[in-house]
């Protein structure tokens, strides 16, 4: 016993199975209670508990085991659930709290009420998530519950005093609870554990039966075994289980019966593109859910990944690297991919979380996307009306640019849609799109203040309208044109600044017409795609990074290949090269419609500018590094114009003025830009990312310079479109490791 008080005075476990018996243990070891009782029908049991010291007292009735205790846990097998509470009633004082360790919740809830009439406020139901293919007790372990899951599935009445013990109680086994309603606790269960023991089961009896058994199981593969372990479990309870949780385990059952039906005619019919889409579907899904669930089961989404940069001073740039693949055509090459007809192979494709996110609600639209693998993806696809409704929100992560185009694609659908997304992406600005698509004909819902969720209403009519864009905005011009591919008659956008024209460009690629006059880029609705296959260079903003690195370190000299060099995006060469920078454009080639070159750069003197404002909407996404090179840079840089920067996925101007601050650096802040004089020494510290990739690696970039150590904070959105970036800058000759990173 540890000493600490204890939670309850005397808890009687009824019950000395593996998971009666391992709790036990656990109780006593950790000084959960003073006293442990142990019940237990098997005389043998109760002996073996006392000998193995799993309890300190046996008592020899359940009379005997329950009075005078101020906790009562359950723990026999489900279909003697009733019987038991029966026996129990009689002895159960009133302050004393019951549960139980059943795998179902609503009989263990339905059997209280026909014995005791009621569910009283001191019953709590609960079910740690654990196990093991032993069972008795002699396999009883202390540790069983560490690190595992515990749920408890309290009424909206239940007494909090009881419930806050019996959480603790859990936690002091070093398990995580989570509480949930019954009825959710056994939809959960029935999905991600009574079906696989069900098909488990059913699929040994089956193949058991087959006339070549032997030589099935003697050629059984790995992926069998791991795939049947569980139906080597114990058939009693298991039975017990599936008769106590028969409503949610029968609705699972048809849901699964009527999928397999569906696969079982695909193959039939030869039909390889459902196979591939069900396949792929599900691959995607699996990754995702690793992910998210990092090995753990029933963990919620808020246990977010923190990873924090740690970087040392100094260090000269060195080396010939390709940055990943351009973030904006990745996004297009799965959108126009998906819209086409037939298949479009795309090299080169941004395999961060963003690209990604557009990737998966394609898949969640019914379209089957192969990969990606090292870059390529193969995308069948279902032509401009082959969309299907998804089963449920689309998930866009950090997004913006996924969150405005994909607005523009559904505005037209015949189905409903909802766009969801991260903290960053719900605090971003939809009004840009939502109202010049409502002026389309488009039914569009948003959260306040023009803020994300979009709920999209199917089934519009929409006609094409005349857009002049107040803000120099490629998505919102991109968003429309989406729309204008189904709207009737012509869309046309006016732009007050020119920004990037991928969309322009692609769609040109898979066979559609862009009228192009001046700043105006118009479509008319109704044509078709033809598939294309696409060839993404690297991206010239995430290659920003090390065109700043190498021209601010002294003695580097750095070679980047098959950078993207359209001209609405060289804005951030543009500059540097007018601050001094040393910058060499070298075999300019033109690949799939776009511009392509390596670069070189050596490390260079660079002076203060006034940033021509009509480099802004170049050089959008540069900025936070730009800042960087400002601050070495010898002299005063002044930004105007560039307000827009306060809308990204921070207000990339606070942001990063609070984080030079942070390394002694003073700036001045305006409303639409800042000002920073040169020359001042960047100390070390320590820099809140605030989530947002650009300024994570913006800063990764200044310890190039610094005179300490800098640690960056809240990184891990660097995957959003920068994936292995720690490894490349380490390889360059930035002394940066990652902490927390999977
Ligand atoms: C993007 C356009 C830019 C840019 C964003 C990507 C695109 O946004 O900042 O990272 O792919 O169209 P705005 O067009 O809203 O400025």
């Amino acid at each position: 016993m540890s000493g600490q008080q204890a939670l309850f005075k005397r808890a009687a476990i009824i019950g000395l199975g593996l998971i009666g018996g391992s709790l036990a243990s656990a109780l006593r070891r950790n000084g959960l209670a003073e006293v442990v009782v142990g019940a237990d029908k098997r005389a043998e049991e109760l002996a073996l508990g006392v000998e193995l010291g799993v309890i300190d007292q046996a008592a020899r009735s359940i009379e005997e085991a329950v009075t005078g205790s101020d906790l009562v846990v359950l723990a026999v097998p489900v279909r003697a659930t009733r019987a038991v509470l029966a026996e129990i009633k009689p002895w159960l004082g009133e302050s004393a709290v019951l549960t139980d360790v059943g795998s179902t919740k609503s009989s263990f809830v339905a059997d209280v009420e026909a014995v005791f009439g009621s569910l009283s406020p001191q019953v709590i139901p609960g079910h740690p998530i654990a196990g093991s293919e032993k069972s008795g007790i002699r396999a009883a372990n202390p540790d069983l519950f560490a690190r595992h899951k515990v749920i408890l599935t309290p009424a909206d009445d239940a007494n909090p005093e009881a419930l806050a013990n019996l959480k603790r109680l859990w936690e002091g086994c070093d398990a995580t609870v989570l509480t949930m309603s019954v009825a959710y606790h056994d939809e959960v269960l029935a999905a991600t554990s009574h079906l696989p023991h069900l098909i488990a089961f059913s699929l040994v009896d089956t193949l058991a039966g087959e006339d070549e058994n032997m030589d099935i199981f003697r050629y059984a593969a790995g992926g069998f075994r791991d795939f049947t372990r569980i139906a080597a479990s114990d058939p009693v309870m298991w039975h017990d289980i599936f008769l106590s949780n028969r409503d949610a385990v029968l609705r699972v059952i048809d849901h699964f019966t009527h999928d397999l039906d569906q696969l079982r005619d695909a193959i039939a019919n030869q039909d390889s593109a459902m196979l591939l889409r069900v396949f792929s579907r599900a691959k995607a899904a699996r990754e995702h859910f690793s992910k998210m669930l990092s090995g753990q089961a029933y963990v919620t989404k808020n246990s977010e990944n923190q990873v924090t940069f740690r970087l040392q001073p100094g260090g000269a740039i060195a080396g010939d690297i390709r940055v990943p693949g351009d973030k904006s055509m990745s996004h297009r090459s799965i959108m126009l991919g998906a819209l086409a007809n037939g298949i479009t192979e795309v090299k080169g494709f941004l395999e961060g979380e963003d690209s990604l996110a557009t990737l998966q609600a394609f898949r969640d639209m019914g379209v089957t996307i192969e990969g990606p693998d090292d870059g390529f993806v193969r995308i069948h696809g279902v032509g401009v009306n082959g969309l299907q409704a998804p089963r449920g929100p689309l998930y866009l992560g950090n997004s913006g640019t996924a969150m405005r185009l994909f607005a523009g694609l559904l505005a037209a659908q015949p189905f409903d849609s909802e766009l969801t997304g991260d903290a960053s992406l719900t605090k971003r600005p939809m009004g840009r799109v939502a109202d010049p698509l409502r002026a389309m004909g488009a039914v569009i819902e948003t959260a306040e203040g023009g803020r994300p969720p979009m709920k999209i209403r199917g089934g519009q009519h929409l006609t094409g309208i005349h857009y002049e864009m107040p803000v120099a905005s490629a998505q919102v011009k991109s968003c429309l044109l989406l729309a204008g591919l189904y709207a009737e008659g012509s869309t046309s956008v006016t732009e007050p600044a020119p920004t990037r024209d991928h969309t322009e460009r692609m769609l040109a690629g898979f066979g559609y017409h862009v009228h192009r006059d001046g700043a105006t880029a118009s479509v008319s609705g109704g044509g078709e795609l033809v598939a294309n296959d696409i060839d993404v260079p690297a991206d010239i903003s995430s290659a920003a990074f090390f065109l700043v690195a190498a021209s601010i370190a002294p003695n580097s000299d750095l070679v980047l290949r098959h950078v993207g060099m359209n001209p609405t995006r060289v804005g951030v060469i543009n500059i540097l090269r007018q601050m001094g920078a040393n910058i060499e454009v070298l075999d300019e080639r033109e690949i799939g419609g776009e511009p392509v070159a390596d670069l070189r750069v050596r490390s260079a003197e660079l002076s203060g500018i006034d940033i021509p404002e009509d480099q802004v909407p170049l050089a959008i996404d540069e900025f936070p590094v730009l800042f960087i090179a400002a601050t070495c840079a010898k002299g005063r840089t002044v930004l105007r114009g560039a307000e827009e920067l306060r809308v990204k996925e921070s207000d990339r101007i606070q942001v990063m003025a609070d984080g030079l601050a942070n390394l002694g650096v003073e700036t001045t802040v305006t409303p639409d830009g800042i000002i920073i004089d040169g020359g001042q020494t960047i100390s070390g510290g320590q820099v809140d990312s605030e989530g947002d990739h650009r300024i994570a690696m913006a800063f990764a970039v200044a310890s190039l310079r610094a005179t300490g150590d800098i640690e960056v904070t809240d990184c891990a959105n660097v995957a959003t479109s920068f994936p292995g970036f720690v490894e490349l800058a380490q390889s360059t000759g930035i002394r940066i490791t990652a902490e927390g990173a999977e």
